[in-house]
């Protein structure tokens, strides 16, 4: 979605804001704007790509050494020049770029217009500008806090102004924003991304905050006016992290970075002594997890279908309920939950609003909530009492992989660790404690299967339908590939349980609706071959994910992909690699932007 970068310090302005809006280009957006303030405010706005907006910079460029820039996925108005940001409020008085939504923005529209000030755009952010405008005094920072204490809504804001030159002011409620401490130079962006290679440290600007940043100091005030004593930590990216390196997409990186991936997330949680794992910021003490009646597991998309491997997962390793619900659901419903129960948001970037709201409301109504996130320092992670980090490295690929496999893979090791607070024997932690420590190899020894992935890419890259069938732990991994798929290469895809496909989805199956079965050996191996063979019994083409050497399966598939042997409750991040490689290779071959699908957005921070 939407985003920021400001930058004040000795350096030109919009070399620097322009580079930071390319690397937050995977989020998603629509169009690209900048002001830089040098005697006068300077603003230069397209709709479409950055590339479009640096070709404007080259044309008509934009001097000073202090600016802000966006980039804007349309919410209020279409995309375009005019409703880019930056906003002017005033006669000019002051620029504004918004990540958010204001939902007052209508009753405020029409207050401002009876007091005279001048709309140019259909957006809600040109209200901000104007009411910032309307308080400006001495003192932008506090005009800014005052225009606050009128918004509802969300908002990540930069704010300049040509009467205080060198001075960006901030502001947050539910929308991030990190400042860049630098030497002589500040920086403030949505995503802590942009500001990789400028900066050593960050500062997570927290709710309802205000910052001012000039080259050479940088203070933070509460909602309140009061000073905050802010503390920076480590950013801990570094730009190999940001960078694609010899890959062509950040897609492939990603996929291809999972073994690494999985080391970090087991990185110190395993412990062989007591057969477990150990999580350092769970704040639950062990009476609270042994006593827990039940889970609800909450997430959007990607990071929901790891909550339903996570559901199989606590019921077979650690004997506990687990409901799965999706957060956009969950966050208006109201259903009865006992006492000891424990929510656990599921999350990549942290920033997800339906996640967000969810999670906020079962703490509302007294429940201990869990986050497993990606994105360190993100709301959902400061927000929820107790956590577990994936430290899988930035995810800019706008299609989750290597952040679904983290999460999986936390799961496991929850799973363990509750279970062996509950029933589960110590011989049998010992297996599982192995059994994770080889997951890595394994994800090395499954990426070799990438050959005949792009085979069978080439063989079904025309295909307009495709149907993804698996059973237990392999159903939510189907329900993965299909979205995959379709999120990338724009092919619609439907994943089923293997055996429900007869209650309806087989009136699809014909000779041009390929199906990719999941059937590596296992305990429901000779089901799902069933199921199989009543998809080749109508003439559907059968794409088998199997394991290596299983003639059975090669006998009656059209094409088969080879994936190393693995226990049942592991196959899930075994399976999915293959299904990744198949969305990404199909959509480079239909010529999709892989990195940055059409309509989605990274982090989906509205709701
Ligand atoms: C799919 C994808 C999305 C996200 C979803 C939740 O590839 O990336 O479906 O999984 O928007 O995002 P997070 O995990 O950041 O809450």
């Amino acid at each position: 979605m939407c985003g920021i970068v400001g930058y004040t310090g000795h350096r030109p302005a919009a070399e620097i804001l322009v580079g930071g809006l390319r690397r937050l280009e995977y989020r998603g957006y629509d169009s690209a704007g900048l002001v830089t303030v040098d005697g006068g405010l300077h603003v230069r706005k397209r709709a479409g790509r950055v590339d479009e907006l640096a070709g404007l910079l080259a044309e008509q460029p934009a001097p000073g050494t202090c600016g802000i820039s966006h980039t804007r996925w349309a919410t209020h108005g279409g995309a375009t020049t005019t409703n880019a940001h930056p906003h002017l409020g005033g006669d000019g008085s002051v620029a504004v770029v918004h990540n958010g939504v204001i939902e007052n923005y209508a009753i405020l529209k029409q207050q401002l217009q009876a007091e005279g000030f001048v709309f140019r755009s259909e957006t809600d952010t040109e209200v901000i500008a104007h009411l910032i405008a309307s308080y400006l005094e001495d003192d932008l920072a506090d005009a800014v806090r005052k225009a606050c204490t009128r918004l509802k809504g969300t908002y990540g804001l930069a704010v300049v102004s040509p009467r205080f030159p060198g001075l960006i002011v901030g502001a947050r409620l539910g929308s991030p924003l990190v400042l860049g401490i630098g030497q002589h130079e500040h920086l403030m962006a949505s995503d802590p991304s942009a500001l990789v290679g400028h900066i050593e440290n960050v500062f997570y600007l927290q709710e309802r905050q205000i910052c001012s940043l000039t080259a050479e100091e940088w203070t933070i005030v509460d909602a309140d006016k009061a000073p905050v004593q802010a503390r920076t930590q480590p950013i801990n990216w570094d730009l190999g992290d940001v960078d694609k390196g010899s890959f062509a997409h950040y897609m492939l990186k990603e996929i291809y970075e999972q073994p690494t991936a999985l080391e970090n997330a087991m990185r110190g949680r395993l412990d062989d002594a007591d057969a477990t794992a150990h999580f350092g910021g769970l704040n639950l003490d062990a009476q609270q997890l042994r006593r827990a009646d039940r889970f609800i597991f909450t997430a959007c998309g990607t990071s929901y279908h790891a909550a339903i491997v996570g559901e199989y997962l606590f019921e077979e390793l650690a004997r506990v309920p687990v409901e799965v619900e999706y957060a956009s659901e969950f966050r208006y419903r109201n259903p009865p939950i006992d006492r000891n129960t424990i929510v656990l948001a599921i999350t990549q970037s942290g920033e997800t609003a339906d996640t967000l709201a969810a999670m906020r409301e079962s703490k509302r109504k007294g429940h201990p909530t869990l986050a497993i996130c990606n994105v360190v320092g993100s709301s959902i992670a400061r927000e929820a009492d107790g956590g577990v980090y994936l430290h899988a490295g930035p995810e800019i690929g706008v299609a989750s992989t290597k952040a679904f496999t983290s999460q999986v893979t936390v799961l496991a090791m929850l799973a363990l660790f509750v279970g062996r607070m509950r029933h589960l024997s110590a011989p049998q932690g010992e297996r599982l404690v192995r059994e994770l420590r080889g997951l890595p190899q394994l994800i090395r020894e499954t990426l070799t299967c990438d050959e005949q992935v792009q085979q069978v890419a080439r063989k079904y890259a025309n295909v307009r339908n495709a149907l993804y069938l698996g059973r237990q732990y392999l159903f939510p991994v189907a329900l993965e590939g299909a979205l995959k798929l379709k999120e990338i290469s724009y092919i619609h895809a439907e994943g089923y349980p293997a055996a429900e496909m007869k209650h309806g989805p087989i009136a699809l199956v014909d000779k041009e609706t390929p199906s990719v079965f999941l059937i590596p050996r296992g305990e429901v191996f000779d089901k799902v071959m069933s199921n199989l063979e009543e998809i080749k019994a109508r003439g559907g083409p059968v794409i088998a994910v199997a394991s290596t050497g299983d003639e059975r399966v090669a006998r009656k598939a059209d094409d088969i992909i080879h994936i190393p042997e693995a226990p049942d409750y592991l196959q899930p991040l075994v399976a999915v690699v293959p299904l990744q490689l198949l969305a990404y290779h199909i959509a480079r071959l239909r010529g999709c932007d892989v990195d940055k699908p059409r309509n989605l957005a990274k982090s989906v921070t509205v709701e």
